[in-house]
């Protein structure tokens, strides 16, 4: 069956921060730090989701989706991120799986989506290897609880971002500013993934994924300083995270002055590399690179012009999707079954035809790439609710579901109901 769901992740929804003993992570610390994010807003409440999860279960019902995608904060189980477990913290989710599967919602679980206990930061984070095995104890402690109901499994969500915005540019958690000193991020992110499935299935959870964010990369020309840069940008984006766990190698970064990724032991990267169940794919626009305009980085962002733009200013490229999906096919013969984890946009208003528009092109992409032979087995939009977006805080609404941040009234969009009447449609007829 096609999973047809929405997706939302814990800190920027669930609010509640200090309650049942969840312990701090580094988006508290971090969004409390003046200057940090958008008008010093924080997830303290966010949507309030915590308290308000029941409502929001009947939301997705009423929308007629068979599947949810949600993350467990790492802090709620772990406060101080390995140790102690806190049972009401995994008492939470056990309530809202069972919510979920009462109303026949698959939940798909996200074990790690950039909120790590802040007493791990402490350590050093995911620059600290130790970190990759902390990681798979948690998600050993989490299947243990919920496997018998959570058949979906997402380790990592979008550890290229995390470790950009997070290690790289200092824009989000934690804050740090190390250039292409962050790369041992990528690969304690990769190991921990690859701890994590076999503690996953040691657990006995069913399907286990790794959501990547990935785009296409467009040339800005065809002179061959453009189309350097453009595979340099391919590597570190894409192929980075994508060919350890799909062939068991890292890419050639020699590009970016780098020999042999750092931190890598004998044994890695068969640990990275074992068998999924299927690989997320997280899309929202493509990117077009030039040669470099400074020895910084072996590229330049050229910006892709020329098309509609969301309210965050990113590009809609519907056609991307499907790009996309028939490129990682191409390059990976191995490549898993692909389940489209997010795909969405930010726009106000509650009469949003243009996410409407937004989110029939994708579907038009995503069908036109199942045609030419991908083979894609669920989609969720980005996001149930309007919701914390990051350095942004509560500026960017990707919801189908408006939230009144004053109220917590929850008003479904036209783009709710429009998602039901799709959903409907496309179980009768497939
Ligand atoms: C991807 C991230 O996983 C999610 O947390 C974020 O809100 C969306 N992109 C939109 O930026």
């Amino acid at each position: 069956m096609f999973l047809w769901g929405t997706a939302t992740a814990a800190y920027q929804i669930e609010g509640a921060v200090a309650e049942d003993g969840r312990g701090p992570s580094v988006w508290d610390t971090f969004a409390h730090e003046p200057g940090r994010v958008r008008d010093g807003h924080t997830g303290d409440v966010a949507c309030d989701h915590y308290h308000r999860w029941a409502e929001d279960v009947e939301l997705m019902a009423a929308a007629g989706v068979n599947a949810y995608r949600f993350s467990v904060a790492w802090s709620r189980v772990l406060p101080a991120g390995r140790g102690a477990v806190n049972g009401r913290g995994l008492d939470f989710y056990d309530r809202l799986v069972d919510g979920l599967c009462a109303k026949g919602i698959a939940p798909a679980l996200t074990l790690f989506h950039w909120d790590l206990p802040q007493a791990l930061e402490d350590e050093g984070g995911w620059l600290n290897r130790d970190t990759s095995g902390y990681f798979a104890e948690y998600a050993g402690i989490v299947a243990e609880r919920l496997a018998d109901r959570v058949k979906l499994w997402i380790t990592l969500n979008e550890p290229f971002v995390h470790m950009v915005y997070g290690y790289g540019l200092g824009t989000h958690a934690p804050g740090r500013t190390l250039f292409l000193e962050a790369l041992p991020v990528a690969h304690h992110q990769l190991l921990g993934h690859g701890l994590a499935v076999q503690a996953l299935r040691a657990a006995g959870a069913g399907q286990v994924l790794i959501t990547n964010n990935c785009t296409p990369v467009w040339a800005a020309s065809d002179s061959p300083e453009d189309t350097a840069a453009a595979d340099a940008y391919d590597i570190l984006h894409n192929r980075l995270f994508n060919d350890p766990i799909l062939t068991g190698k890292y890419p050639d970064m020699s590009a970016f002055g780098i020999g042999e990724m750092p931190g890598v032991r004998p044994g890695d990267l068969e640990t990275i590399a074992q068998p999924l169940d299927g690989l997320g794919i997280n899309y929202y626009n493509p990117t077009r690179i030039a040669a470099p305009s400074t020895d910084l980085l072996p590229f330049d962002d050229a910006g892709v012009t020329g098309y509609p733009t969301t309210a965050f200013g990113w590009p809609v490229v519907p056609d991307g999707l499907r790009e996309l999906l028939t490129g990682l096919r191409a390059r990976y013969p191995g490549l898993p079954p692909i389940y489209i984890t997010e795909n969405g946009c930010s726009y106000d208003g509650l009469d949003d035809r243009f996410r409407i528009d937004y989110l029939a092109g994708h579907l038009d992409a995503l069908r036109r790439a199942q045609d030419e032979g991908v083979d894609v087995r669920g989609y969720f939009a980005w996001s149930l609710l309007d919701n914390f977006e990051w350095a942004e805080g509560y500026h960017q609404r990707f919801g189908l579901v408006h939230v009144d941040f004053a109220t917590q009234a929850r008003t479904p969009k036209a783009s709710y109901h429009w998602f039901r009447r799709m959903i409907l449609k496309r179980m009768i007829s497939e």
